[in-house]
């Protein structure tokens, strides 16, 4: 049965992946900054290396799946710090783990990123342009300069989805998928805190999808489990919206 590698894998959409990959017989290695298989922080360069070694001991360089869902949202204590985790805690993973899952089984990997990566004026930001350079220095420093955890937030989830969609002609010449799922609003302690936030807690609750709720977990969940099963045998290098309507409201025309 598959092993897969699930960072955030302690709350919210990575605790309810690990639940349904676990009943569906995978072998998950889950990590997050605590209550893991594996305790590790993927904020700094030093807590990603301990994580990806981890991993690499635990399936014996030898993996099936990948889910890089581990994410600040706009209450972290500081933009940096969305930066490291949002952007650097995905690409160092990624590239830490991708010899093992080219070893693997029909292999995949599947980041998390957001409806927020759409948000206008996310792309031209200078911190975007160092991330996708990995320059995490200069990344963090203009992202504490700028000081809006939303631009940082939307920022970071816009260059982590470019960097797996620039990844993707490589690594499917290689034999590994690799897709992003960008979720709407999800009913976890993430979105909670955001809509109990003084400065985001307004414009969050309005936020409301088409479909007129936020989605469960689980449904997020299940998209994942979906990109990563054999089902989406041909899906690569592709950004699925499971945002109950949110991205085709607000950019109809754009997709
Ligand atoms: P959550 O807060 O329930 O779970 C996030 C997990 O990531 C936590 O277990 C946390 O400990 C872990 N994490 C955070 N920083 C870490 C670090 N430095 N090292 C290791 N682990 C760390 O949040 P949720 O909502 O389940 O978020 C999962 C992903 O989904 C995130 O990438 C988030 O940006 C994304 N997302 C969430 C949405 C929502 O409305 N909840 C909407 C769109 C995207």
């Amino acid at each position: 049965m598959p092993v897969t590698a699930i960072t955030g894998s302690a709350s919210g959409i990575g605790a309810a992946l690990s639940e349904a990959l676990t009943s569906a017989g995978h072998t998950v290695i889950g990590i997050d900054r605590a209550n893991a298989e594996i305790n590790a922080d993927l904020a700094t360069p030093s807590g990603r290396q301990a994580a990806v070694a981890s991993v690499l001991e635990r399936c014996g360089g030898v993996l099936d799946g990948l889910v890089c869902c581990a994410g600040v949202g706009v209450t972290a204590p500081r933009s940096g710090l969305i930066v490291a985790v949002n952007h650097f805690g995905v690409s160092e993973l990624l590239d830490g783990l991708f010899e093992a899952l080219q070893k693997g089984h029909k292999p995949a990997a599947v980041v998390v990123g957001s409806v927020a990566s759409v948000q206008p004026g996310a792309h031209e930001l200078p911190m975007v342009k160092a991330m996708l350079s990995g320059d995490e220095t200069r990344a963090i420093e203009l992202a504490e300069l700028q000081n809006e955890p939303h631009m940082a937030y939307a920022g970071s989830k816009y260059s982590v989805t470019c960097m797996a969609r620039q990844k993707a002609p490589d690594w499917g010449k290689l034999g590994v998928r690799l897709n992003v799922v960008a979720p709407g609003a999800v009913e976890t302690p993430l979105l909670q805190a955001s809509k109990a936030d003084p400065r985001y807690g307004e414009s969050t609750r309005r936020f409301v999808a088409p479909l007129g709720r936020g989605s469960e977990p689980t449904e997020v969940a299940s998209v994942i489990a979906f990109l990563l099963s054999e089902q989406a045998s041909f899906v690569h290098g592709s950004v699925l919206f499971a945002d109950g309507g949110m991205d085709a409201m607000v950019r109809p025309n754009t997709f």
